[in-house]
């Protein structure tokens, strides 16, 4: 029969390297803790209309890269979730978080993402990120936290060379003022840009700007800048955030071109690149969206947010040849010469583990030899050797695999001798 394979787009992540997953996990949970972030597990789908609403019906998210299918029986449209900003802003309005006496209402969340793009090394169609927003909170020290708490994630994994691109893209109002000089601009050359370009211009002229066909650059290189039509209160705002973010010495550049790919983001917008990961370099995005609760159906409350990939971390990683320092092996193996010694084995693994000890034995009636080279390859810390003359006097002979030190103990003090 013809082997089915895996979809493309996505990836197996198998023993080997699932544990430096692990461990990126564990670390990203350690620091939102230090952070006062508490853990949000949304549904992995979500009515399409969320998304329609929340990332921006003129988004290649929305337009373009949803996975969407009918429920069974029924009208509704469901949507494997593209992000997850707006799954948790929806859920902060369902549960009424924001009546919650700890405000801001600080969240996080790590788990899979789906989004039909071509897949390349960083781009995959299910990938996972590691996100966290707040949300309550206009103050500027929130925008400089959220981009901080990120930057010195990187720097806790040893990622060096990382650059922030930030920019201000104003409030609605902001970005009407600037609208009407950004067209008359674009019309002007709107012939000699790309077709979506020429599309965008009706429906989303801010994305225009963002464009990565380099003639399309080129042509609008000196295209009227969102920063220079901020009103006071929006350019004080992002001033501030630059004045706390120097305060902890967060490197950082302001980009004024720099548009993100989602509609809800109003003021911060930022990013975190890092040279050559393949054909991708943003490690991480997120940025302000103070008119997404409103938008969602809950009361005018801003929020703020970035999420990160963990593939394009782990590409990151091996770029710059960072290795993590993940625990493997077990603890203790057990080798047996005969089937009556394999009965006592089977019984003391099973007080190893319950006293916390990682314990295994010889499953496949390999000869002892083998079970060494078994124990060998997993790198166990401790052989336990039972062989005949082991059986007949009730002992077991524990060796040392780091100083090949080994002695003879009573069976029924294994547990003790080894136990954590
Ligand atoms: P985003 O820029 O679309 O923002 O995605 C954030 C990060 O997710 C990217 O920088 C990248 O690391 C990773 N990522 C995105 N698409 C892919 C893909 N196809 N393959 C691999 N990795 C990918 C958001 O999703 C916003 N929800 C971020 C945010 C949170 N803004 C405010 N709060």
């Amino acid at each position: 029969m013809a082997r089915i394979q895996i979809p493309r787009g996505t990836q197996d992540i198998l023993p080997g390297t699932v544990e430096q997953w692990q461990y990126i996990e564990a670390k990203a949970r350690e620091h939102f803790r230090r952070f006062n972030y508490q853990e949000i597990r949304t549904p992995l789908f979500e009515y399409t209309e969320l998304f329609q609403r929340g990332v921006g019906e003129t988004t290649d998210i929305v337009e373009k890269e949803m996975y969407s299918v009918k429920n069974p029986r029924s009208e509704d449209q469901l949507t494997l979730r593209p992000e997850n900003t707006a799954g948790v802003v929806r859920s902060y309005v369902e549960n009424k978080m924001y009546g919650s006496p700890n405000q801001p209402t600080k969240l996080y969340y790590i788990g899979p993402m789906f989004r039909h793009e071509r897949p390349q090394a960083g781009r995959l169609r299910q990938f996972t990120q590691i996100g966290a927003e707040t949300l309550g909170s206009s103050d500027p020290s929130i925008d400089a936290e959220m981009i901080a708490m990120v930057f010195r994630f990187y720097e806790e994994m040893g990622l060096k060379g990382l650059r922030v691109d930030m920019n201000s893209v104003g409030t609605r109002e902001d970005r009407e003022r600037h609208r009407t000089h950004l067209l008359a601009f674009l019309n002007d050359i709107r012939h000699e840009l790309c077709e979506d370009c020429q599309s965008r211009i009706d429906r989303n002229p801010l994305r225009v700007l963002d464009c990565k066909v380099p003639k399309d650059q080129e042509l609008t290189k000196n295209a009227p800048s969102l920063l220079e039509h901020l009103s006071e209160e929006s350019a004080a705002h992002f001033a501030s955030v630059q004045k706390y973010l120097t305060a902890l010495g967060i490197p950082f550049v302001v980009d004024p071109r720099l548009v993100r790919g989602l509609d809800y983001y109003t003021l911060t917008a930022f990013e975190i690149k890092m040279a050559e990961i393949g054909a991708v370099e943003t490690l991480c995005g997120g940025g302000r969206y103070n008119g997404l609760v409103a938008e969602l159906g809950g009361d005018d409350m801003p929020g703020i947010g970035f999420a990160f990939g963990v593939e394009r971390l782990m590409l990151a990683l091996q770029k710059q040849g960072i290795e993590l320092p993940v625990k493997t092996g077990i603890d203790c193996y057990i080798v047996v010469q005969t089937p009556e010694a394999k009965e006592v084995a089977f019984t003391l693994v099973d007080q190893l583990r319950r006293a916390g000890v990682a314990a295994e034995m010889d499953y496949l009636d390999r000869k002892m030899k083998a079970q060494l080279k078994a124990a060998d390859r997993l790198t166990a810390q401790y052989t336990v050797i039972i062989g005949e003359s082991e059986l007949a006097n009730n002992t077991v002979v524990v060796k040392e695999m780091a100083t090949g030190e080994q002695k003879e103990i009573a069976a029924a003090e294994l547990v003790n001798v080894l136990r954590k």
